[in-house]
């Protein structure tokens, strides 16, 4: 591993999850004309969220990340952009009031095209064809033309993150992103849901500290920060062709920075020591992540973290552990003592979402919003327990109202799973769900800070 890295040393290593591109040419056209064009995201930038989550690393803040499994071309537009990111700065005003402390925002989006799959191939009625592995590289339809890996459809994932991250600066710097008016979509959320009794005391809570800033004269015409927020992207770095492309040397110190998006993470079935993605990862600079399952050995993490993050930076490696409700609670405490012991700084993330997919009885992919919150508890008890900083929360979830995970408020059955079930890889939280496990996440903060220190300048943060 301490081989001289470049961009495409990953080229030389064993690579698993890639698609094979039938015509090799046409790949290399593409690859030729995506290193082109601009990036979509600056270095600076990186190293903002890197300090951000340096931050978490040390236990002032939280993180929260979210989005689609898979985003998809068809369902590209303004409004599914606007709803995710509404929902998203709901939850973060009610985590940054619960846990007294900034709530470091990063989507699941502008880039989260690509998908690993269990198997390369799918059967339907006898018909067996390659699985589908996100619009970046072939079509969900299920015929033989459409499962073909095509190259230029990155030209249309970069296009389409380019569109996405433009909307969102404007979201999250134009004003729409005001203080004020995230707590007033809190409160329509709330009023409207079937716990608005028990989030009743939240929500009021927070208006009262509102107030409080706007008697004191702390409005959006005095501090500017009260209108805008800071909102970052990342993805999957699977499709490493495409990866490569877009890493880039900035001009400011040197380094190379992967520019698709602010944040990477390697995913759990492609984190192998001496293959290609943490090859490519090692040379990057921008903070990464590293999903851990439940059959990453805590040594085996140890050596990772060696390659990946050899100067212990804070803020460079998050760690998003996805065990499953009903391994979380022995899985994860060899790990975090292990890295304790190492004296490695590094942001703990839950995902609850992987580890908790079974198929109803109806025959969809679905999570037990009941399993979500158990790990999310559990991933609390056990950093509470071991003296670490729960850090934060990686979801799948959507600013829709689909019918994809099963519980929840409204209490979703297998029967409705068919009624508004739109992802095109794993199911996702809908808008109320999504409020809902933010109401149940601050619950565990606030139970976390008790003799902490007063709310108020870290709701001014968001
Ligand atoms: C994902 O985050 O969509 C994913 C595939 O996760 P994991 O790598 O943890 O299985
Ligand atoms: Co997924």
């Amino acid at each position: 591993m301490s081989e001289r890295w470049t961009p495409d040393s990953w080229r030389s290593k064993p690579v698993q999850q890639m698609p094979v591109y039938p015509d090799a040419k046409a790949l290399a056209e593409v690859e030729a004309q995506l290193a082109t064009f601009p990036p979509l995201v600056f270095a600076g930038e990186a190293r903002n969220l890197k300090k951000a989550l340096a931050r978490v690393c040390a236990g002032e803040a939280f993180l929260l990340q979210g989005g689609d499994c898979a985003e998809s071309f068809a369902e590209h537009g303004a409004n599914n952009i606007r709803d995710l990111f509404r929902v998203f700065l709901q939850m973060a005003i009610v985590l940054t009031y619960a846990g007294a402390s900034p709530v470091v925002k990063v989507g699941r989006i502008a880039g989260q095209f690509a998908k690993p799959r269990s198997s390369d191939t799918e059967k339907r009625d006898g018909v067996e064809l390659p699985s589908y592995r996100g619009d970046i590289i072939n079509d969900i339809a299920f015929t033989e033309e459409a499962r073909r890996p095509d190259p230029r459809r990155q030209v249309e994932a970069y296009r389409q993150s380019a569109a996405t991250l433009n909307l969102l600066r404007a979201f999250a710097k134009g004003g729409y992103a005001s203080v004020e008016n995230v707590h007033q979509w809190m409160l329509q959320s709330v009023s409207g849901s079937p716990q608005s009794k028990a989030y009743a005391d939240l929500a009021d809570r927070v208006s009262g500290a509102l107030d409080f800033m706007r008697a004191c004269g702390l409005t959006f015409a005095v501090d500017s920060t009260l209108g805008t927020t800071d909102f970052y992207t990342s993805h999957e770095a699977l499709l490493l062709g495409y990866e490569q492309a877009f890493t880039r040397v900035d001009s400011t110190t040197g380094d190379w920075y992967a520019t698709s998006g602010h944040m990477l993470w390697i995913g759990d079935r492609t984190r192998q020591l001496d293959h290609a993605h943490v090859e490519y990862f090692r040379g990057i600079k921008n903070p990464i992540g590293l999903k851990c399952g439940p059959s990453l050995k805590p040594d085996e993490l140890l050596k990772l973290i060696d390659v990946l993050n050899p100067a212990n930076e804070p803020g460079r490696l998050t760690l998003i552990t996805r065990f499953g409700s009903d391994k979380v609670g022995d899985s994860l405490p060899p790990i975090v003592r292990a890295v304790q012991r190492e004296g490695r700084a590094v942001v703990w993330s839950c995902d609850p979402m992987h580890g908790n997919t079974i198929t109803s009885s109806s025959g969809y992919k679905t999570r037990p919003f009941d399993r979500i919150l158990s790990e999310v508890k559990s991933f609390f008890t056990v950093h509470a327990a071991e003296g670490t900083h729960a850090g934060g929360v990686h979801l799948e979830m959507t600013g829709q109202d689909v019918t994809e995970c099963i519980g929840g408020a409204r209490a979703i059955t297998d029967e409705d799973l068919n009624n508004r079930y739109h992802t095109v890889c794993d199911p996702r939280l809908n808008a109320e769900q999504s409020i809902d496990m933010a109401f149940l996440i601050a619950e565990q903060l606030k139970q976390g800070r008790v003799g902490k220190a007063s709310p108020l300048p870290a709701a001014a943060g968001l």
